[in-house]
């Protein structure tokens, strides 16, 4: 008993953009439906961007040509897409339900003794505001995570791990547009009453990652049309055409990125289940802390003296 899944995210089909490189994603989408074609997996997960938003218009247009890119796709696994921010400037859940035939609300699939949870949380970038995690959606996920009797994948555009965005191309200096930054805290409230192998992947912030919070593995997967992972001397400016493959079995989750961007991680199921400790009080507050660490800058200060 086993899930395969296969994944793209952050496509950006349209101009190149930044680092992005849209033009080339048409052409990837091809590589992808061979890899697809090969890998046989159970599904196929599209984690939003899909596109680079100009105007309604042309994103309409967008949109429909990425939908007919996943059509051979489609005949040989289920495709299932989340909408991301760029999916929603101009265009509404409903219309790119419309183009891409299928329902965009919360939804879950289980499979291979897994629960594919496809947390299709809002994605519109207010403005102002930036991202905002709607309650219904929140409370959606805790009756999940409520009525869980088997392992959990959690799927979503934005990543809900709160991870460091150092290094990012785009988010080290707008680290508040790379998650939900007034929810993040609660979502994970919520994910750590979790009592099963618990597994988050997302895509938006471009990079290949691993974090663990509580116990729960949360992972971002590369854009396929991003370039800035790219050095001057191995091809700066090349998409580096990231897509993914998950197998999550039993005891293990064997997670592969393809591409220039390569990355692999595998996973103890096991270890996805276990919960820490609430975090230690400010030190400050403890018991006793006052007196000891009087104490010790009396010592250091006779030390000092000394010397
Ligand atoms: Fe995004």
């Amino acid at each position: 008993m086993s899930l395969k899944i296969a994944i793209v995210t952050d496509i950006h089909h349209g101009k190149d953009a930044e680092a992005k490189k849209g033009a080339s994603a048409l052409s990837l989408m091809a590589s992808f439906a061979t890899f697809v074609a090969d890998a046989k997996p159970d599904l196929v997960l599209d984690l939003g961007d899909r596109i680079s938003d100009e105007d309604p218009q042309t994103d309409l247009r967008l949109e429909r040509e990425m939908s007919a890119a996943f059509e051979p796709i489609r005949a040989w696994a289920p495709v299932h897409h989340i909408c991301g921010n760029h999916d929603r400037d101009f265009l509404s859940v409903a219309q790119n339900e419309e183009i891409l035939g299928q329902s965009l609300s919360n939804q879950t699939l289980d499979i291979g003794g897994w629960r594919l949870v496809l947390w299709r949380a809002d994605t519109l970038i207010r403005r102002p505001g930036g991202f905002q995690c709607p309650e219904s959606d929140i409370a959606w996920l805790a009756e999940v995570i409520a009525a869980a009797d088997r392992p959990l994948l959690i799927a979503s555009h934005v990543p809900v791990s709160g991870h460091s965005q150092i290094g990012n191309y785009y988010f080290q200096r707008n680290p508040g547009s790379s998650t939900y930054p007034a929810q993040g805290e609660r979502i994970r409230d919520v994910l750590r009453a979790s009592k099963v192998p618990t597994v988050c992947l997302a895509g938006h912030v471009h990079w290949n990652t691993l974090t663990t919070v509580d116990g729960i593995v949360h992972l971002t997967q590369q854009s396929l049309t991003e370039s800035f992972v790219m050095s001057p001397d191995n091809g700066a400016g090349e998409a580096c055409g990231a897509f993914g493959l998950m197998e999550l079995g039993s005891d293990s989750i064997d997670w592969q990125v393809f591409g220039a961007d390569a990355f692999r991680a595998i996973i103890p199921v096991a270890q996805t289940a276990r919960r820490w400790y609430r975090p230690m009080s400010d030190f400050a507050t403890l018991p006793g802390h006052a007196e000891r660490e009087a104490r010790i800058a009396a010592f250091q200060a006779l030390g000092e003296a000394a010397e």
